[in-house]
This record gives C-alpha cells, sequence and structure tokens, in this order.
C-alpha cells in the first residue's frame, strides 16, 4: 500500500519522507488555506520534496475554467495530480486533463457509482471520504470494499483507489486489508502507526535488564 500525507505541513513531508514513508501527498482548499500560504508556491515546495503524485485541487466548479486552473496546476511540477470534485463538470475536467496525460485524482467520492463514472473518465485516483461516512453513521469501509470489487471487475478500468478522510490507524489496517492501493494520511495518524504500548513496555524491561548486566555493544 502506498502512503500519501493528506497535508501541507512541511515538516511533516520532510520527516516522514527520510523513512521512506511518503509515496505521494494530498492538499485540497482547507488544507491549502490552513498552511497560511500561497497554493502555487506551497505546492512547487514539496513536489520538489516528493518524487511520487501531490495533489493540487481545482476551486472552480464549470467545467471550462476547472480546465484551466487544472492546466496552470499542472505545469507547476510534473509531479502534480489535479484534483477535482466528482460532480459531471469534474469529470468532464477530468477526461480532458487525462487525454493530454496529466494526473487527475477525483475528490468528494460517497458512492461507488461515482466511483465507476472517475474511472471511465480516466482518473488516475478515486478519492473516497471514510471519515465523513462514518461521520454519518455509515461504515466508510463499506465504499472501499465496494469500489475495490467492482474495478476489480473490469481489467480496463486502471484508476488507483486512494483511501481519504482516514480519521484512525484502524482505517489504515482494514483499507489495507481490502486492498486500497493508497491511504492518504494525516501526519498524526501516519504518527500513531508506529506505537503500542507492548512495544514500550518491552523495550523499557530489554533497556532495564541491559543497565544492569553493565554491558555496552560499543
Ligand atoms: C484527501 O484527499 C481529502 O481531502 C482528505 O482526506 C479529507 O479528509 P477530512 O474528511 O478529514 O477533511
Amino acid at each position: 500500500m502506498k502512503f500519501f500525507i493528506d497535508s501541507a505541513d512541511i515538516n511533516a513531508i520532510k520527516k516522514f519522507s527520510k523513512i521512506g514513508m511518503v509515496d505521494g501527498v494530498t492538499t485540497n482548499p482547507s488544507i491549502i488555506a490552513k498552511s497560511g500560504r500561497d497554493i502555487r508556491e506551497v505546492i512547487t515546495e514539496i513536489c520538489g520534496i516528493v518524487e511520487g503524485p501531490v495533489s493540487a485541487e481545482v476551486t472552480a466548479t464549470q467545467a471550462k475554467k476547472m480546465i484551466e486552473e487544472g492546466e496552470y496546476l499542472s505545469k507547476i511540477a510534473k509531479n502534480v495530480a489535479v484534483k477535482v470534485p466528482l460532480t459531471w463538470d469534474g469529470l468532464e475536467t477530468c477526461k480532458v486533463l487525462s487525454d493530454q496525460g496529466i494526473m487527475v485524482n477525483v475528490t468528494l467520492c460517497f458512492s461507488s457509482q461515482q466511483a465507476l463514472l472517475a474511472a471511465k473518465a480516466g482518473a488516475s485516483f478515486i478519492s473516497p471520504f471514510i471519515g465523513r461516512l462514518d461521520d454519518i453513521g455509515e461504515d466508510g469501509m463499506d465504499l472501499i470494499k465496494d469500489i475495490r470489487e467492482i474495478y476489480d471487475n473490469y481489467s480496463n478500468l486502471s484508476t488507483e483507489i486512494l483511501a481519504a478522510s482516514i480519521r484512525t490507524t484502524d482505517h489504515v489496517r482494514r483499507a489495507a486489508i481490502i486492498g486500497a492501493d493508497v491511504s492518504t494520511l494525516p501526519p498524526s495518524v501516519l504518527e500513531e502507526l508506529a506505537m503500542h504500548p507492548l512495544t514500550d513496555k518491552g523495550l523499557k524491561a530489554f533497556l532495564d535488564d541491559w543497565e544492569k548486566s553493565g554491558q555496552t555493544i560499543m
């Protein structure tokens, strides 16, 4: 499973990239606004750190303008994936940009039928939002399962499933079991993935025993 960082936090992106944990980055208008930085500047910086796809989202809602924004964003760096919402205008934009060889990430996906449309429009990635479905009392993971099954039924569909709106480490575990191609993680969830109380307890016991032995390795 590939890990994308769902953030524009440069320090976090650098920290986890160094350990080989970052295969890409996703942003959205809220994330960029939170960074307090200019979208062009921050996407350029992230693309200089990460080799994999870096999603930058259009904010227009009409296809003509969305296509213009997408073409503009795609010129920032060769690894920019243009993010478009799952609307008919977004799907039209997806088709036009994909036909030009530009990676497109179709976002705000809440049904498997929508995911099918994105794949037919040539999306490189579909972003089903797990956490936001959980928020309204559904099990967001059912959507990942359905999309996996549908995409696997048709060998001509090459869109990658990018599990988004991940809020917990258990979301990552379940998405990986189902076979989502990518999980996009807030840095806090990625941080937590390595943690286990028995690891801490075991390490403490080992170090206490070592201390008592009086030995040193070097
Ligand atoms: C990623 O592409 C999405 O923008 C993001 O995962 C949304 O997460 P949220 O529902 O926690 O805001």
